[in-house]
């Protein structure tokens, strides 16, 4: 399964930014660990882990892994609560998303409680800190892997 990782905005700053809300782990302590989940995971996961300070360029990278991605989880950052462009593109390419966020969206201001992704999403899971990331990674090989009994 090709799983696409997507880091919004500001993301790339991780470690330095807002420790207090966001923690004191890097993009790449997250993107590690994601990589070792993976490694020790039964399953065939392939991850592809980008990140783009752009609405349009996140965008694009949507758009061109159309015929290659399997699931999509991201983490919007700020276009979660503004992009309909970025939705759209979710829609288009019709594959299981997995919108995850640091922080606990629904604990902060009142603007952040609003998410144009969650409607596409297969799920949200928010407030676990860089925890997040691997329980949304867990989610989308849920969701992918073969189906047994027990779950
Ligand atoms: C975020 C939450 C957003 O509201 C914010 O704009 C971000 C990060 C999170 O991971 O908690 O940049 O998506």
């Amino acid at each position: 399964m090709n799983i696409l990782v997507l880091h919004g905005p500001n993301l790339h700053l991780l470690g330095k930014r807002q420790p207090e809300i966001y923690g004191h782990q890097t993009l790449n302590d997250i993107n590690s660990a994601l990589d070792q989940f993976v490694a020790s995971s039964p399953h065939d996961v392939v991850l592809k882990i980008l990140q783009s300070n752009h609405e349009g360029e996140i965008v694009s990278i949507i758009g061109d892994h159309i015929e290659w991605v399997d699931g999509i989880l991201i983490n919007p950052a700020a276009y979660t609560h503004t992009s309909i462009a970025i939705r759209d593109a979710l829609s288009t390419v019709a594959v299981p998303v997995v919108e995850v966020h640091l922080s606990n969206i629904y604990s902060r201001e009142e603007f952040r409680h609003h998410s144009y992704i969650s409607g596409v999403a297969a799920g949200v899971v928010s407030g676990f800190g860089a925890y997040t990331y691997i329980l949304g990674l867990e989610a989308m090989i849920h969701i992918l892997g073969p189906k047994t009994n027990e779950t």
